[in-house]
Order: structure tokens, then sequence, then C-alpha cells
């Protein structure tokens, strides 16, 4: 029997390189390995914009074109749209029960989010309870393993402490001991030298830019501002190309060598930038033919979402009634 990966991202945007080597790497190469189902999180995307359901409506199948572009197979991999599984939403609810309004108020995720959102006392529900639903996510797949970006990580402990607590009160033993798998880079820095790439930040580089778009975000890409004439010796922390050329140049060498010019004067940052360019160009290119080949049969898109969804549908379902029946409600 394969063990079961549940992952997803919420569709407020197209992705991007953070996502990539945050999560979407490790789905493409675990696909094979295990039984994967990748969620398009619309509902936990509508806590956030409930005010405009059409943001969240149109960007479900540019996630879903994401998906297919870096080589997530439909045929290895359950791509499905979370809001058309009304049984997460009846889990939830019951996990509800077995979280406190404190733990919730100490998940470092949400606390973050509702600072950076400016949300105060105007917390809505919903957002505030979506790490529980995140929790019901994972369980209705009895998954093993969630392949996900670093912030992800206190939605999978919580995760974990609902399941125990569910074995606990309920004595049986249904769920999985869950896993997060954080990519090669947790968190990528923006091509503004932010700590965080993100598409609120505006610092991003996606997975769909076209050649032109990527090649200019490489030239804003920041640098040492004091690094001024080509002879200046550099600082390299806080180096976007640098820190990109940790993460993307499999020749690790060439990159000491290349830092070690550069701290002692004599490098220009153009020189660094076009072979960033190139490594990430190299990259994205075979992503942006996959997704021109997929984006010319959206009904054959639509279709994977469909059947995708009808299979995650029975899974959920099946856990639902093991829930129900370990709590004694079968009437
Ligand atoms: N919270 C994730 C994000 O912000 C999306 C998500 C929803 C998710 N449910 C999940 C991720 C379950 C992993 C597992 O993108």
């Amino acid at each position: 029997m394969k063990k079961i990966i549940l992952t997803g991202d919420r569709p407020t945007g197209p992705l991007h390189l953070g996502h990539y080597v945050g999560s979407l790497q490790n789905r493409v190469k675990l696909q094979s390995e295990y039984n994967q189902y990748v969620l398009i999180a619309d509902a936990q995307a509508l806590t956030d914009y409930y005010e405009n359901p059409e943001h969240v409506r149109k960007n479900v199948e540019q996630v879903a074109l994401d998906y297919l572009a870096v080589g997530i197979d439909p045929k290895q991999s359950t791509i499905f749209i979370q809001s058309q599984v009304p049984e997460l939403f009846e889990l939830t609810f019951y996990f509800m029960n077995l979280v406190t309004v404190a733990r919730l108020e100490r998940n470092p995720t949400l606390k973050d989010e509702i600072r950076q959102k400016n949300m105060k006392d105007s917390i809505p529900a919903g957002f505030f309870t979506y790490p529980v639903s995140q929790a019901a996510d994972i369980l209705a797949f009895k998954a093993d393993l969630v392949p996900v970006g670093e912030d992800q990580q206190p939605m999978i402990e919580q995760t974990n402490e609902i399941a125990r607590r569910f074995h606990h009160l309920y004595k049986t033993e249904i769920f999985h001991d869950v896993k997060a798998m954080i990519g090669t880079t947790g968190r990528l820095t923006g091509i503004d030298g932010k700590a965080k790439m993100s598409k609120s930040l505006g610092n991003a580089i996606y997975l769909g830019d076209t050649p032109n778009e990527l090649k200019k975000k490489v030239n804003a890409m920041y640098t040492d501002p004091n690094h001024l004439k080509v002879e200046d010796p550099g600082t390299v922390e806080g180096h976007v190309p640098f820190t990109f050329l940790d993460v993307f140049d499999p020749n690790k060498t060439e990159v000491e060598a290349l830092k070690e010019h550069y701290r002692r004067g004599g490098l220009g940052d153009g020189v660094l930038k076009k072979r960033i360019l190139e490594i990430l160009e190299a990259e994205i290119a075979p992503m942006r033919q996959r997704r021109e080949q997929y984006a010319k049969d959206m009904g054959y898109v639509k279709e994977i979402l469909r059947s995708g969804t009808e299979a995650a549908r029975n899974v959920a379902a099946q856990t639902l009634s093991d829930v129900k029946k370990a709590m004694g409600i079968v009437y």
C-alpha cells in the first residue's frame, strides 16, 4: 500500500518560484511513490476573499494550469477543488470541538496573517478557524505526508493535535501521524530582497512569466547598493542574484568562486544577473511549454478537475463515515 500525500494551495493568484522550491518540486518528485492528492483550496481562499469570490473562482483554473505546467501528472496525482467536497466541511465542524480558541490564537501562521492583514478586532470566524478546516483536508485523506512551504508547518502540528485528541476521545485510531515536508528552500526571497516572495509584496517571479517578464524581473533584482563600480568590493549577503544562485545553480563550486570574486571586487552585477537569468529561463521554459499545451484544451483541464474531485469525494466520504461511526452519530 502506497503512503498518502495531501497538499494544496489557495487560488488567490498565480503560483511563483517560492511555491516551486517550497513544495511543487516535491510533489512532482513524490507523485509516483505516493498516492498524491492536491487540493485547490478555494474555500480556504474565501475565508480571506469572501468579498471577492470572483477573484478566487478565476484563479482555480490558473492554479490547475500551474500544477500541470510544473509536471504534476493527472494520471499519477488527483487534483481537486476543495469547495466541491462538502464532506470536508462536515469534518471541520466536528473537529472544531477538539480545538480551543486559545490554541488557535497561538497558531503562529494565523497570528502573522492577522497582523499582516490588520484584522485586529474584526477577525472573521471563518478565517480564524481555517486551520481546523485545513486539518480536515489533511485528515479526510488520512495523509502521511504534506509537502508545503515552511509557513505551513504550524498547520501540520495543529492537525496532529486534532487527530490525537480525536483518537483519545472516541477510542478509535483512524488517522495517521502527519509529517510536513519542506522543499529545498522553505522560504524564497523576493526579487526586492525581502524575506519572502509573495504576490501581495509584488516581488514574485511567476511560473507563467514570459521570457521578457522574467528578464525584467531579474534585471530589477536587488543587489549591493554600495557596489557602484565594478572594481568596488561587494557584499554577497542579501544580494538577490547570489541568493537565487544558491538555490537554483547546481554548480556550487562556481558560485562560491563568484562570491569570492564579488567580495574582492571586479565582478559586475550584470554577469550574475545574466547567469541567474539563464538558469531560471531553463527552469521555466518547459513549464511554459506544458502550460501552453494544456491551455489549448481547457475542456481537458476541466475534466481533470471534475474526475479528480469525484475521486477525492469518495475518499473523504469514507473517512467521514469512519468519523461518525467512531463518534456514534449513526442513526
Ligand atoms: N494553507 C495552504 C495555503 O495557504 C492551502 C491549504 C489548504 C493546504 N488546505 C491544505 C495545504 C492542506 C496543505 C494541506 O496555500
